[in-house]
C-alpha cells in the first residue's frame, strides 16, 4: 500500500498527455501496490496563488504569533506541504509551455519550497527535508527533449530535478511523452512512453 499524490498543472483536461501518462503510472502502481490511496490535486482546478508580499509575510512569522489572517494566507502552502508529506509517491504531471513548466506548477512549487519546513541551512549547505519519497516526473511536450538537438534546451526535467532535490527528494524517474509535433507519433507517443518504462520499484 502506498500513499500516491497526483499533481496535475495541464488545463487540457481530457486530452492531457501528461495527466494521462500520469494516470497510467498510478495505475501501475495500483497493480503493485494494492490498496493504495490517490489523492489528486489539479492545479488547474484550484490554482495556487503567485507569491504575494502576504505568503512571504505569513511564513516568515513563527506559528504562534500568526494572525487569522495570516493563518488564511498561509493555507494553501501548509495544505501542499502536508500532502507532500503524507505521501510515498508523488507523480508530478507537467506540460512543456514555452520550454518551461506551466506557470501554476511553478505556484504550486513556490508554496512548497519553504525554509526551516522543506529544506534547511545546515553547516553543512542547504538539507532537504523531504526524504523517503519517491516521485515520477510525467512530462508532455510538442518537441523532443530527451536526445537530439534540441537536448540542449530540456529546461524543465533539469530544473524539477534540482528543486526536488534541494527539499530533499532524490528517487526522481522520468517519463516523457514527446515528439506529439510529429504526425506519425501521435498515435503511439503514450504507448511508447509507457512500454518503455521498466516498473516498477
Ligand atoms: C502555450 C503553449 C506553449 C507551448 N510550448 C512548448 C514548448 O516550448 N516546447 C514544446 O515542445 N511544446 C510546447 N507546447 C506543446 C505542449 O507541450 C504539448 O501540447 C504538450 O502535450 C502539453 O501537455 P499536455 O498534453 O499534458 O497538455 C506548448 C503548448 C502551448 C499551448
Amino acid at each position: 500500500m502506498k500513499n500516491i499524490l497526483h499533481i496535475i498543472s495541464s488545463p487540457r483536461t481530457g486530452i492531457s498527455f501528461s495527466t494521462k501518462l500520469g494516470k497510467a503510472i498510478i495505475e501501475n502502481l495500483i497493480v503493485a501496490y494494492p490498496s493504495s490511496k490517490v489523492v489528486e490535486r489539479d492545479l488547474t482546478i484550484d490554482p495556487f496563488p503567485h507569491l504575494q508580499q502576504k505568503h512571504l509575510d505569513a511564513f516568515f512569522t513563527r506559528p504562534e504569533n500568526r494572525t487569522e489572517i495570516n493563518a488564511t494566507d498561509i493555507k494553501h502552502s501548509e495544505t501542499a506541504i502536508e500532502e507532500i508529506k503524507r505521501a510515498d509517491v508523488i507523480i508530478i504531471s507537467v506540460d512543456v509551455y514555452n520550454f518551461n513548466i506551466h506557470s501554476t506548477l511553478k505556484a504550486w512549487i513556490d508554496h512548497i519550497v519553504r525554509s526551516g519546513i522543506t529544506f534547511k541551512l545546515a553547516d553543512t549547505g542547504v538539507e532537504g527535508l523531504l526524504t523517503d519519497k519517491k516521485v515520477y516526473l510525467a512530462v508532455a511536450s510538442k518537441g523532443v527533449y530527451s536526445e537530439g538537438p534540441m537536448k540542449q534546451f530540456d529546461f524543465v526535467v533539469p530544473y524539477l530535478r534540482f528543486v526536488l532535490n534541494f527539499i530533499g527528494i532524490n528517487d526522481i524517474e522520468v517519463l516523457r511523452v514527446e515528439g506529439s509535433s510529429i504526425p506519425a507519433e501521435q498515435e503511439t507517443i503514450l504507448e511508447k512512453s509507457l512500454n518503455e518504462w521498466s516498473l516498477i520499484a
